[in-house]
């Protein structure tokens, strides 16, 4: 039997509970798979590379580029894709799009399935690149599917699954076994740029010595943060989650439209806390909430698009 002459993979979008930028600089962070996924389906045969019928642009399909010129070559193929995630919303999109066209290619030139590992370092490395910063908590998240904790070392209670090395800075990715977290995703319908929040951070972390602070004091509450959360304490998470986004704002990563509906969802009642998601800039806000319902309604009245969201133990899949 040749190789495969067709490779589908899909993988979920997550939300970063705790630690988003902070964990660039090896702090920790909290993210959940949800269920919502990315899908891709690449075949040879093609004359040129298209994606979605068009030919392959390297400045729109930038992720995407990078992981064929890492692990496909240069061989043309007939790309499509799906997704269940809203595009530079924070939750994951890119990411999940990494960890396809990477399991997608190594799977068409080996004809195996490639290790939930080598497709998260995979993905990890195709981003770094296309970012020019990054850390592996989207492209594990999306990999492994489930609770995922980055540390610079390993946590008490959680599972290692791989470490990943970068320059000077290590994270060791653990699995952590949590009930379900009800949480409301709301986005602001403005893009989030992930490369450009991440320059902005590291030019004022470089700069200002309360950056440095801020990225520490978010390593510290993300540890909170996940105690609080296993031992089911939501207030206490809620108003971890509340001073993760005042610290995200510190960073210059927050704006009025995701402060205003920080503040909107603070005020309906079964709200414990709420903070932006991802890059920011734009994106989205995660809600902990007991009343993701009526939070939706309120977010509706608001023109705010808003989903409840489930936390997914699903992570990649990839098929012929
Ligand atoms: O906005 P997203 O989904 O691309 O999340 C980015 C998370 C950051 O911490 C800001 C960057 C990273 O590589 O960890």
């Amino acid at each position: 039997m040749g190789p495969p002459t067709e490779a589908r993979a899909s993988a979920p979008g997550k939300v970063i509970l705790f630690g988003e930028h902070a964990v660039v600089y090896g702090e920790p962070s909290l993210s959940l798979a949800l269920d919502r996924r990315f899908r891709l389906r690449a075949a040879t045969g093609a004359k040129a590379t298209t994606v979605n019928h068009e030919p392959l642009d390297l400045r729109k399909h930038a992720y995407l580029a990078q992981a064929l010129t890492l692990y496909w070559g240069d061989a043309p193929l007939r790309i499509t894709t799906e997704s269940d995630l809203p595009s530079a919303g924070g939750v994951g999109s890119s990411a999940a799009l990494s960890v396809c066209t990477t399991a997608a290619a190594l799977r068409l030139r080996t004809g195996q399935t490639p290790s939930a590992e080598t497709v998260a370092r995979g993905a990890f490395e195709a981003e770094y690149v296309t970012q020019g910063a990054a850390s592996p908590n989207d492209t594990s998240v999306s990999t492994a599917g489930g609770a995922v904790l980055l540390s610079p070392t390993r946590a008490a209670g959680a599972t290692p699954l791989w470490r990943i090395e970068r320059g000077d800075r290590a994270w060791t990715v653990q699995r952590v076994e949590l009930e379900p977290v009800p949480l409301v995703v709301a986005t602001t319908g403005t893009r989030s740029h992930t490369a450009e929040q991440v320059a902005k951070v590291k030019r004022l972390v470089e700069r200002e010595p309360a950056a440095r602070e801020a990225v520490s004091a978010i390593g510290r509450l993300t540890l909170d943060g996940v105690d609080a959360i296993r031992a089911g304490d939501f207030s206490r998470a809620g108003r971890l989650m509340n001073r993760n986004h005042e610290l995200l704002h510190a960073l210059g990563v927050d704006t009025p439209e995701l402060a205003r509906l920080a503040k909107a969802a603070r005020a309906v009642p079964g709200t414990f806390g709420a903070k932006l998601t991802g890059a920011g800039g734009g994106g989205s806000l995660v809600v902990l909430t007991e009343k993701a319902p009526a939070l939706v309604r309120a977010f509706e009245d608001l023109g705010v698009r808003s989903f409840a969201v489930r936390s997914s133990p699903d992570g990649f899949e990839v098929t012929s």
